[in-house]
This record gives structure tokens, sequence and C-alpha cells, in this order.
């Protein structure tokens, strides 16, 4: 099996990089450094010079406050490239895994989103990964769609997960406390990203840690096993003055992953341990 990962040096990249690599998997992973995906005559030309047996579309401007101002670009890169990496996987009849978020849910109500609940995205980012959606199930049928959420790990540009990693910890953060939703340990989602691509069983995916949280709950859940020393205060949404707006409760099921592969996944609480250990390994 031969593997392209766009969005290679993201904070999934990075750890499928290394999931590819002790399992002995070719790869070739390229990021915005190496070329644009946005520019699909330069990605065809690659892609069909190192001709992939899996495209794992992992690239993306995942900022969701970048995405409301930059409107153009988060088209182009979260939405267009998956047009031009769907035409790609076709001629080359390779399959085609891309992540999605639990952002294309406008959280309005108190429910669990499953795989096929109704998209209504409230912002450009959920919007242009909807739209990214569309692009691959309307041109092919080898896809993956992955919707995943509230993404903690290493290399993780989230906020909580920066501050974990910090070893000089402020006295005080602010954590939001009124959006609910799936936390998703990076490792975790990794390895269900592999037994995914070894499978031929295709659609959409949600896949998260189990059980519900908000960011405040996450934090509180680390200060207790980590035992640092920062204060952490709760915060409204609203008084962050963010561009985009958040869905407020947008949870996800898993119903397609653990019928099709019979797995669940771990609770947040649990794979939050082993991050901490992680952490502390590293340090
Ligand atoms: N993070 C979350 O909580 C979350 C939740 C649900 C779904 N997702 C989705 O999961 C995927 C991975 O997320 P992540 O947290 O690993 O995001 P990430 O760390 O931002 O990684 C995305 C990578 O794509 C790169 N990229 C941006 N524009 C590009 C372009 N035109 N050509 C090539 N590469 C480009 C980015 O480079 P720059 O850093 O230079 O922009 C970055 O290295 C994304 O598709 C995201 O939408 C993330």
């Amino acid at each position: 099996m031969k593997v392209f990962i766009s969005g290679a040096d993201g904070a999934l990249g990075r750890e499928m990089q290394v999931l590819l690599r002790n399992q002995g998997i070719n790869f070739l992973g390229a990021d915005v450094n190496q070329f644009d995906i946005t520019d699909f005559s330069k990605t065809k030309d690659a892609l069909l010079n190192y001709r992939p047996d899996v495209i794992l579309h992992f690239a993306a401007i995942s900022d969701v406050d970048r995405c409301e101002e930059e409107v153009e670009l988060a088209f182009r890169t979260n939405a267009l490239s998956s047009l031009g990496l769907a035409i790609i996987a076709k001629k080359l009849k390779a399959k085609l895994l891309y992540i999605s978020t639990n952002f294309v849910f406008d959280g309005a109500e108190e429910k669990i989103y499953i795989e096929y609940s109704k998209a209504n995205p409230i912002n450009e980012y959920g919007r242009t990964k909807l739209l990214g959606e569309y692009y691959i199930k309307d041109i092919y049928d080898r896809f993956f769609i992955v919707r995943t959420s509230w993404l903690f790990g290493r290399h993780s540009k989230t906020f909580i997960s920066k501050f974990l990693v910090n070893k000089n910890k402020p006295g005080s953060i602010d954590v939001i406390c009124d959006q609910f939703g799936s936390f998703t340990y990076i490792p975790d989602l990794a390895r269900m990203i592999l037994l995914l691509i070894k499978s031929e069983n295709y659609g959409i995916f949600h896949i998260v840690n189990q059980g519900i949280g908000s960011w405040l709950d996450f934090a509180l859940k680390a200060k207790e096993l980590a035992r640092f020393k920062t204060e952490i205060r709760p915060i409204k949404t609203e008084e962050l003055n963010l561009s985009a707006a958040r869905p407020r409760f947008a949870p996800l099921g898993s119903n397609n992953f653990e019928y099709l592969f019979n797995k669940r996944m771990r609770s947040w609480e649990d794979a939050l341990t082993e991050f901490i250990k992680v952490i502390k390994q590293g340090a």
C-alpha cells in the first residue's frame, strides 16, 4: 500500500506519518511548503507520478475564525482541493479519505449527531468542509468521509493542547464553558484511519472518543490528572468576541463505524490520561 498525505505537517498529519512509518507503510507526505494543494495541476502531476493507492486529505485551514475572515482561501483549501483530489483519486482508482468536522452541524438542539443527521453549518469553516464532502460524494465512490471533533494531542493547535504541552504554564487561563462536544485524541484517530483505509467499507464515519464535555470539563480533568497549579476560569463564548459562530452542542455518535468495524473508541478521559502520561514522559 502506498499512501499520500495532504497537510502532512499538521497535527493529524504528523501523527499519521509516525503510525505509517511504524507499520512499514510507504507514504509521501506533502504540506503547503512542498506544494499547494489548491494548485490542481501541480497536485495532479505529483500524484500521477507517485501513484498512491490511498489519498489521505488532511490539509485544511483549520482555524475557524481565520476561515470567517479569509473566506476565499478557506473555500479553495477546504472545498475546492477536495474536488481536485476526488478527480485525481478516481483517475488513479485510489481510495480517498477526507477529514471533515462536527462543525457541519448547527448544534442548536441538545442531541448527538449521527452520520445522516441533517447538516446545517453556521460558519465558513463548516460550510467549506461540507462542500468538500459534497464534491467528493458527487464524483467518486471509493471514499471515507471521517467527521471528527476537537482534536487533542502533542502537535495540536487547539488552545488546551498547547497549554498542556507548554512547560511554563501561566498563573490562570480562561476556558470556554458553554460549548459541548466530543473530544478526539489524535493517535486514536490515526489508528482508526488506518483501519478504515485497509478496508473496503466506504462511506461517512464519525470518529471521536466516547463521552461529551466542554473545554472547561476537559481542562479541569487535565488539572486533576496532571496536578498543575494554573487557575482555570470559566468563560462564556460571547465574552471572547470571536469572528466565527460555534455550534453550542455538537457531539458526534459513531453508529456506522461501530457497526461496520465492531469497535468502540475509548472515553476521552482515558485518552486524556494517556496524553498526560505521554507529555510527562517527554518532559
Ligand atoms: N483540529 C480540530 O479540532 C479538528 C476538528 C475536526 C476536523 N478537523 C480536520 O482535521 C484535519 C486535520 O486537522 P489538524 O488539526 O491536523 O489541522 P492542522 O494542524 O491545521 O493541519 C492542516 C495542515 O494543512 C496545511 N495546509 C493548509 N493549506 C494548505 C494547502 N493549500 N496545501 C497544503 N497544505 C495546506 C496546514 O498548513 P498551515 O499550518 O501552514 O496552514 C497544516 O499543516 C483538517 O482537515 C481539519 O479540518 C480538525
